[in-house]
């Protein structure tokens, strides 16, 4: 039998409690799991794909049946070369329905043979996002239970406060 291979595309800048609720739940879907972080030099970002990265490594692992890259260029191109047959988009509400929803369908024409599943994270997740653990670690809030400490901690470094 063929193995399943799956994708989960996104910038994790940084990765969240959110985000690893996805990534627990999608990576027992398949025989090899590629956590892709996309490098867009375009696209202004708080931590660099290598810190990034390494944040994600530190608290997914990195083994042969869950990698963490970086990927540029477009996704499908990049799923089709790890051999993926779906690729993995969260879903906490309306509003990114509305957001996945083209790209979703660009990706379905640009390469057929991949479809995108969305999963939905546990509800105490629902709320969270990149954009808020970042705004609220900048002015100092406490993200426990928001991220990982070791996330937390890279915050407070970023913002020189250890
Ligand atoms: O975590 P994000 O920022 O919501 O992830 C967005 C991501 C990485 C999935 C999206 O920007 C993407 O797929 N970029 C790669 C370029 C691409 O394939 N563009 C065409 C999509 S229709």
């Amino acid at each position: 039998m063929s193995r399943r291979i799956g994708v989960f595309p996104g910038s994790f800048d940084p990765v969240h409690n959110g985000h690893l609720d996805l990534i627990e739940r999608a990576r027992r879907l398949f025989d090899v799991f590629y956590i892709a972080v996309l490098f867009n030099d375009q696209k202004q970002a708080l931590f660099s794909v290598e810190e990034r990265i390494d944040l994600l490594r530190d608290l997914v692992g990195d083994s042969d049946d869950c990698r963490v890259e970086s990927f540029s260029g477009l996704l499908v191109d990049y799923a089709r070369e790890k051999g993926a047959t779906a690729v993995i988009r969260g879903l906490r509400s309306g509003a990114d329905f509305d957001y996945e929803l083209p790209m979703t369908l660009m990706n379905r024409r640009l390469a057929p043979g991949i479809d995108t599943i969305f999963l939905l994270p546990a509800p105490e997740w629902i709320y969270l996002s990149s954009r808020l653990t970042k705004e609220v670690g900048s002015l100092e809030g406490d993200l426990t239970g928001i991220a990982p400490p070791l996330v937390i901690e890279a915050l407070h470094r970023k913002h020189g406060w250890n």
